[in-house]
C-alpha cells in the first residue's frame, strides 16, 4: 500500500473516526486530536495531540487506535503514535484579568493548616514538568511561605528584561514566592488592600513567560487571598487537600462552599497522609485510617484525585530543597504523585472542554460546545 493511496488514507480516516476520547467522551477525530494521517507499508501513523501531555489514559488511547484500525482497515498491520499536546486554556471570566501567557491556574487548597497543601502542590508541579508541561508555582501563602525552603530556593527575585519580577528557577519550574521577597523570621501582617495589592503585582507584575500550568499553594482555611486571588483572575480550578484524620469536615466544606460560590470549580479531593509506608518494608499500616477524602469526595460529588500515604521520605526530601518527585521520581511515591498530578490534569482538561469555549485548538476545527 503506497502513501498517495487516497482509498487506504480514507479507510483509516473512517476507521479512526471511531475512536472516542475516555475523558470528552467525543470522537478524537472531529476534536482535532488526531492529526497527519499517513500510510507507509503496513503502518498507519497518527499524530495524537492531547489536551495534556500527563494523560493518564494513553494506554487506553493506543489500545482504543489498534483496536479502531489493525484488522480493520485492509492492509494495515501497525499503527505507529506521536504523542503530542497542546494543552488546553481557560475560559476568561468577566471583570477578571487574565495573566497573560497562562493557560490554567490550579490553586491547592485546605481546609486547614499542615496538611500537605505545599506538599501536593510542589510534588505535582515537578510531575506535570516531567511530564512536558511548562509549569510555574506561585506560593501565595503569605502566612507561611514554604516553598523557597521545599525547593531549595536561596535567591531573591530580580528584574526580567520587560521590567517585570522574573520568576525564580527550581526543577524546572518558574517559582513566585512571598517567602523570597519577605525577611525570614519577620512576622508580616497583612491588611487587606495591602495583601490585594501585592498578590495582583505576583500575579501580573511578572514575567511568567509561557505556562500551561500555574500551580498555586494557598494558606490554610477561606480568608483573604483565596478571596482576592478568586476574584482577580480567572482560575481553572481548586484541589482540596485532605487528611483521614481532618475529623472537622466543617472546614473542609467551608472550603468547597466558598470556591463555588467564587465560581472557582472545584476539580477535586486529595487524601495525603492516608496510611503509612515503613522505609524499611514498604509494608503499609492504616495509622490514622484512610477513606476520609474518598468519602468527603463522594459526599460532595468530587473526583477522587488520589492518596498520598505518610512516608518519612517526603518530609526528608523537603528538607534539602529536592522534594520526592525531583529527587526519586520512579519511587512508588513518585508514581504516586504522578497519577495525582495525571488526574488534576485530566480534570481541568475536562473543565475546559465543558466550559463553553472548549479547549484552543489553534490548528485544529473549533470544539462543539459539550451539553
Ligand atoms: N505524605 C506525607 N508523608 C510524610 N510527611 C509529610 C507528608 N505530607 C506532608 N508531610 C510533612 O508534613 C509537614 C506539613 O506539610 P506541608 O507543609 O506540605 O503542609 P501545609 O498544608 O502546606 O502546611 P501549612 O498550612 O503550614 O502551609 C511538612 O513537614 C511535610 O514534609
Ligand atoms: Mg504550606
Amino acid at each position: 500500500m503506497e502513501m498517495s493511496d487516497p482509498g487506504a488514507l480514507d479507510a483509516l480516516e473512517r476507521a479512526l473516526a471511531t475512536v472516542i476520547d475516555p475523558e470528552l467522551h467525543k470522537p478524537m477525530l472531529q476534536l482535532g486530536m488526531l492529526r497527519d494521517l499517513a500510510i507507509e507499508g503496513g503502518v498507519a501513523s497518527v499524530r495524537v495531540v492531547l489536551t495534556t501531555p500527563a494523560c493518564p489514559l494513553k494506554d487506553r488511547i493506543r489500545e482504543d487506535i489498534d483496536a479502531a484500525v489493525v484488522g480493520v482497515v485492509t492492509g494495515i498491520t501497525r499503527v505507529e503514535i506521536t504523542w503530542d499536546a497542546d494543552v488546553s486554556t481557560t475560559r476568561g471570566l468577566p471583570g477578571r484579568q487574565e495573566i497573560a501567557g497562562v493557560r490554567n491556574a490550579i490553586a491547592i487548597s485546605a481546609g486547614k493548616g499542615g496538611v500537605g497543601k505545599t506538599t501536593v502542590a510542589v510534588n505535582v508541579a515537578i510531575a506535570l514538568r516531567l511530564a512536558g508541561a511548562r509549569v510555574g508555582l506561585l506560593d501565595a501563602d503569605v502566612y507561611g511561605p514554604n516553598v523557597p525552603i521545599m525547593l531549595g530556593i536561596r535567591e531573591r527575585p530580580h528584574a526580567a528584561p520587560d521590567g517585570k519580577m522574573a520568576p525564580l528557577e527550581a526543577h524546572g519550574l518558574k517559582v513566585v514566592s512571598f517567602g523570597t521577597i519577605l525577611d525570614p523570621g519577620q512576622p508580616v501582617i497583612w491588611r487587606g488592600p495591602m495583601l490585594a495589592k501585592a498578590l495582583r503585582e505576583f500575579l501580573y507584575e511578572v514575567s511568567w513567560g509561557e505556562l500551561d500550568y500555574l500551580v498555586i499553594d494557598l494558606p490554610p482555611g477561606t480568608g483573604d487571598v483565596q478571596l482576592s486571588l478568586a476574584q482577580s483572575m480567572p482560575m481553572t480550578g481548586a484541589v482540596i487537600c485532605t487528611t483521614p484524620q481532618d475529623v472537622s469536615l466543617a472546614d473542609v466544606s467551608r472550603g468547597i462552599e466558598m470556591f463555588r460560590k467564587l465560581n472557582v470549580p472545584v476539580l477535586g479531593v486529595v487524601e495525603n497522609m492516608s496510611g503509612f509506608i515503613c522505609p524499611h518494608c514498604n509494608e503499609r499500616t492504616d495509622i490514622f485510617g484512610s477513606g476520609g477524602g474518598r468519602d468527603l469526595a463522594a459526599r460532595y460529588e468530587l473526583p477522587f484525585l488520589g492518596a498520598v500515604p505518610l512516608d518519612p521520605r517526603i518530609r526528608g526530601a523537603d528538607g534539602d530543597g529536592r522534594p520526592i518527585m525531583a529527587a526519586a521520581p520512579s519511587s512508588p511515591i513518585g508514581e504516586v504523585f504522578r497519577d495525582v498530578a495525571s488526574h488534576i490534569a485530566a480534570q481541568v482538561s475536562q473543565e475546559n472542554f465543558s466550559a463553553a469555549a472548549g479547549p484552543v485548538m489553534p490548528s485544529g476545527p473549533r470544539l462543539p460546545v459539550a451539553s
